[in-house]
């Protein structure tokens, strides 16, 4: 099943100038899917839209077979779609435990396992409960930010540049987790400066630039594509 589509989206953030100019993309349930492409290409433009901080000017949305074009992110979010953005994705003046709590705000019920099960995945959040996210390390808030947008069990998550900024034996361990995270049956769809590696752990990647689909195939494939590599992977 497709879990999640997108068809000729068009959005921008001014009346005048469209920044996405027709994309089109997908996710086949339980897949990782990664997104790269140049700076200012329209990738975290194309997640804020899909997640709803934009509406779109054209095209459509469907999260599990059921349209969600211009809804609103809170009520996309309790459909089971959840974000993490490029940057300021934690609370830094509160602790890591009120961090995660805020990512339950709209459940109504118990969620003290979901709590502990966030935990057992990041097993280095769990003796700093009590430390303002202020203060951890870049790869540690990055756990946070994944975490808190988990807590409401999401049925696809999208990551903005997850490994952005972090230290290259940090960047493994944020991939690792991101495999980790889609082994429990969460889609993914990733967009990452960190081409290469985003493409090894992709089912399927695309490749954006100047607003519109480039280019889309395996990750493999993409990582084999001579004029991908040139252009994208950096040779
Ligand atoms: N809040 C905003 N208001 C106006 N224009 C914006 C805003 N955010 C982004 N843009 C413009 O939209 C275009 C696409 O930006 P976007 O952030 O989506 O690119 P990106 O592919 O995520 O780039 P990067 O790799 O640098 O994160 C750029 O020209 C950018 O200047
Ligand atoms: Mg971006």
């Amino acid at each position: 099943m497709i879990i999640l589509k997108a068809e000729k989206v068009t959005a921008g953030y001014t009346s005048e100038v469209d920044i996405l100019h027709g994309v089109d993309i997908q996710i086949q349930e339980g897949q990782i899917v990664s997104i790269i492409g140049p700076n200012g290409a329209g990738k975290s433009t194309l997640l804020k839209t899909i997640f709803g901080l934009l509406k779109p000017r054209g095209g459509t949305i469907a999260f599990e077979e059921e349209d969600i074009t211009g809804l609103k992110p809170d009520k996309i979010a309790r459909k089971g779609l959840s974000y993490v953005p490029q940057v300021d994705n934690v609370f830094p003046s509160l602790t890591i435990q009120e961090n995660l709590e805020m990512g339950a705000f709209i459940r109504r019920d118990d969620y003290s396992g979901r709590l502990e099960e966030i935990y057992e995945l990041f097993p280095a959040l769990k003796g700093k409960r009590n430390q303002k996210a202020g203060q951890l390390s870049g790869g540690q808030r990055q756990m946070v930010a994944m975490g808190r947008a988990l807590m409401l069990d999401p049925r696809v998550l999208l990551l903005d540049e997850p490994s952005a900024g972090l230290a290259p034996i940090i960047v493994s361990d944020i991939f690792e987790k991101i495999v980790d995270i889609n082994r429990t049956g969460v889609s993914m769809m990733i967009v990452e400066q960190n081409a290469r590696e985003a493409l090894k752990m992709a089912n399927h990647g695309y490749v954006l630039a100047m607003g519109r689909n480039v280019l889309d195939d395996s990750g493999k494939a993409l990582l084999e594509n001579e004029e991908v590599g040139r252009l994208y992977l950096g040779g």
